[in-house]
């Protein structure tokens, strides 16, 4: 399986080192349980889940990052939506090891799928998370910009990004749930660069 290695070094000290892969089935139990241990299982309760329910997560957004003996360290995922016609990407659940927070997994894992997402074609992705972690991706809040959920959200959380300049010009409305785009699949051969 080919895959993206990491090392994350901080004053020339190799801290972590990690790969980030398409995800497999047999990660999902593994996932569940860092979901249930980062956010809890009232997170079903969210609002984004109301999108993520009528929608599959589109495989080749879905990763996992593993560690040297093949643990999970974390998992990222992207959901299929629409803005009122136009396709964007639904960014999240993220959720990262407790133990291994703060070491630039979640980071590189956000990069990695937005620049993924943007090679299949989207030009938009909206979040609801923390802005002062979303905002140096570039992320704004999506509320002025007349974009609207389908449930109760925290405006401050709400954002969207133009993974395309201009891609948000003359787009709004109500985000309900997409289809994933059909060259979407999970690759297991993707490129590295
Ligand atoms: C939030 C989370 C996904 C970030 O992943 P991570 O691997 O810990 O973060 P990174 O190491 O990539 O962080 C990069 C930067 O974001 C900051 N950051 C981390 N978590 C943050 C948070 N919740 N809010 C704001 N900033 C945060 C880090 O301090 C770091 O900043 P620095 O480079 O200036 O030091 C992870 O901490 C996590 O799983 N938290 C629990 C679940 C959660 O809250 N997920 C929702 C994300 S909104």
């Amino acid at each position: 399986m080919a895959a993206t290695a990491f090392v994350i070094r901080r004053s020339w000290v190799i801290v972590m080192n990690f790969e980030i892969v398409v995800q497999a089935s047999h990660h999902l139990p593994l996932i569940d349980c860092l979901l249930n241990r980062t956010f809890g299982p009232e997170r079903f309760g969210k609002t984004v889940y109301r999108l993520r329910e009528q929608a599959e997560a589109i495989p080749a957004l879905s990763k996992v990052a593993l560690g040297d003996n093949g643990e999970l360290l974390a998992s990222l995922r992207f959901w299929p939506i629409e803005i009122e016609g136009t396709p964007a990407i639904l960014l999240g659940p993220l959720a990262v090891e407790p133990s291994l927070q703060g070491r630039g997994v979640g980071r590189a894992l956000v990069r990695r799928g937005l620049s993924r997402g943007k090679a299949l074609g989207y030009d938009l992705c909206v979040v609801v998370g923390e802005p002062e972690y979303y905002q140096p991706f570039g992320f704004i809040e999506a509320m002025p910009r007349g974009l609207v959920l389908p449930g109760p959200v925290d405006p401050r959380r709400f954002q969207v990004l133009e993974m395309t300049p201009g891609a948000l010009d003359g787009v709004s409305g109500l985000i309900g749930p997409g289809t994933a785009a059909p060259d979407s699949n999970g690759d297991m051969f993707e490129k590295v660069g």
